[in-house]
């Protein structure tokens, strides 16, 4: 009832827009409101998923290693069983069905196609085995599978034999695995992604040492395995990159002629916001901006990392040879991308003592959701995430005015609720702030594309309730919900309902 009530004030703006630009239009916000060819669906994650970390000959990844040091993940939760989706997968791709979605985003995991993480280690007919039939199971569902090549599960083999991410032999493990994947999969997968928010990967795996492999500087925190905050952000980014510019080069030369598919990155990015009108705090802006979502753009976009970056960093961040500046510029169909919150941004000098540099004290930015106590937008359950759906047009608008105006797909949006044994099923199944989250959202996708962003799907984050990384199980994002105190039951939640009558396709078209 009170879903109901709240639908009907946000479906004011909605009939604006229809109104104003576009004579014919559906008098409601549904899918027809956006373009025919539209992809709208849901994101998953291997490590986040499937479970079964021992099963079908998988070998183990740094976020086996990771999740299993106590104290990393919040009550010690780890992705061993997940969702269980390497056994129950049929079952899922079938509420996928039900929600009338058009398309299903997973990842495959490194160490079920190669357990060592290299070609040399063999390739496991298992693995291989599993994704086919998951695939053939989205595409018998009507489904078109989005597969995300690289989702952060880097094999521990290769992270014990020569750093994983902080050597460049990355590449080519990284480039074989990717051919593998075209290989065996390429005939039915059409959109393929090199690597999901490396920005995450790279600040959190050894900036904070927040996530796997868990590295950063001593001054940071002791319980990290010592790395260098101030260094190997950048150098892990810079192998990522050369390696996402070589699969896909790698692509289009020898299996994209025949295979017709697409290939891109998926970046994240916060929106920014200025603390006040000072110039130092619009440098702060675009600092921000720079150090997350450019220091992926630039170089994909032009070559280059942003100045601000090469200025700053001198000799601490990697330089591209021209050769690889050619390789790396241009080298995607599409961006992913995806957005969660917007910050105020302030000016902040850097650290007093010039010997602790870390990544995000290199960005000199004094970012928060809030300002003089007061939030952008609404604080949502988890405490770095602020309602700010505005900044998803902003986001994607900056994107076609500075990046060349390229395809995107909005690969992950999407709000958490508590994972909480207190709360009743009924209650827990009645999230309405996620129905209001997403129609809001969708409502400024819109937005954007009336504006000319050339934005081609929405993807929400997630299918099902999942391991949230540092937080464990504590986050509930999906629109069905995973039972854990009951043998991992499946139930969907309102906005599941939501999404299957907003997603319904009509005989009529205009
Ligand atoms: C996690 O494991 C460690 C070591 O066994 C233990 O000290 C700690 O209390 C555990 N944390 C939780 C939340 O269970
Ligand atoms: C910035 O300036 C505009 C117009 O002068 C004003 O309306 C706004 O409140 C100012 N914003 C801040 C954060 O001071
Ligand atoms: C950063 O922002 C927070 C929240 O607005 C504020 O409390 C803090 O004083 C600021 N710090 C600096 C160094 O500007």
């Amino acid at each position: 009832m009170g879903v109901e009530t709240g639908m009907a004030k946000l479906l004011l703006p909605a009939l604006f827009l229809a109104a104003t630009a576009c004579i014919g239009a559906h008098a409601k916000f549904i899918r027809h409101s956006f373009p025919k060819d539209f992809v709208f669906s849901t994101g998953s994650a291997a490590y986040q998923y499937e479970g079964a970390y021992k099963e079908g000959g998988k070998g183990p990844s740094v976020w086996d290693t990771f999740s299993h040091i106590p104290g990393k993940i919040r009550n010690n939760d780890t992705g061993d069983v997940a969702d269980d989706f390497y056994h129950r997968y049929k079952e899922d791709v079938k509420l996928l069905k039900d929600m009338n979605m058009d398309a299903f985003r997973f990842s495959i995991a490194w160490t079920r196609i190669l357990p060592t993480g290299s070609l040399s280690g063999g390739i496991n007919k298992e693995g291989v085995a599993f994704y086919n039939s998951l695939i053939n199971e989205v595409i018998a569902n009507g489904l078109k599978p989005f597969v995300t090549i690289f989702h952060w599960d880097t094999p521990q083999t290769l992270e014990s034999k020569y750093g994983g991410f902080l050597s460049e032999n990355i590449i080519k493990d990284y480039v074989d695995f990717a051919e593998v994947c075209f290989k065996e999969f390429g005939d039915r997968v059409k959109f393929w992604t090199t690597f999901n928010e490396p920005w995450t990967y790279a600040s959190q795996g050894y900036g904070t040492g927040a996530h796997a492999p868990g590295r950063c500087s001593p001054f940071v925190s002791s319980s990290c395995t010592p790395g260098d905050s101030g260094r190997e952000p950048y150098v892990v980014t810079h192998h990522i990159l050369l390696a996402h510019a070589e699969a896909v080069a790698l692509y289009n030369a020898r299996y994209k002629p025949a295979q017709r598919g697409q290939i891109g990155i998926t970046a994240v990015s916060h929106w920014f916001v200025p603390a006040s009108n000072s110039t130092a705090d619009a440098r702060a802006v675009q600092r921000s901006l720079d150090f997350m979502y450019g220091w992926f753009m630039d170089p994909l976009a032009r070559g280059e990392y942003p100045g601000t970056m090469r200025a700053y960093l001198g000799a601490r961040l990697p330089r591209f040879t021209p050769e690889q500046a050619k390789l790396v510029r241009g080298s995607y169909d599409f961006i992913g991308v995806n957005y969660y919150t917007t910050y105020f941004a302030a000016n902040k000098p850097p650290p007093a003592n010039g010997l602790e540099q870390t990544y995000d004290g290199d960005i000199r930015a004094n970012t928060s959701g809030f300002r003089d106590g007061v939030p952008i937008g609404k604080p949502e359950f988890v405490p770095i995430f602020f309602e700010y759906p505005q900044g998803l047009r902003e986001l994607l608008l900056y994107t076609k005015r500075r990046y060349n105006d390229p395809v995107v797909y909005v690969t992950e949006n999407g709000i958490a609720e508590e994972n909480s044994r207190q709360i009743p099923l009924r209650e827990a199944l009645r999230d309405g702030h996620r129905i209001r989250f997403h129609s809001q959202h969708l409502q400024f996708v819109n937005h954007a594309i009336r504006n000319g962003v050339k934005v081609k799907g929405y993807f929400t984050w997630t299918f099902m309730d999942c391991f949230e990384w540092g937080d464990g199980y504590l986050d509930r994002f999906g629109l069905i919900f995973i039972d854990r105190l009951n043998g991992l039951k499946r139930y969907r939640k309102q906005s599941s309902k939501w999404m299957e009558r907003f997603l319904k396709r009509e005989e009529t078209h205009y």
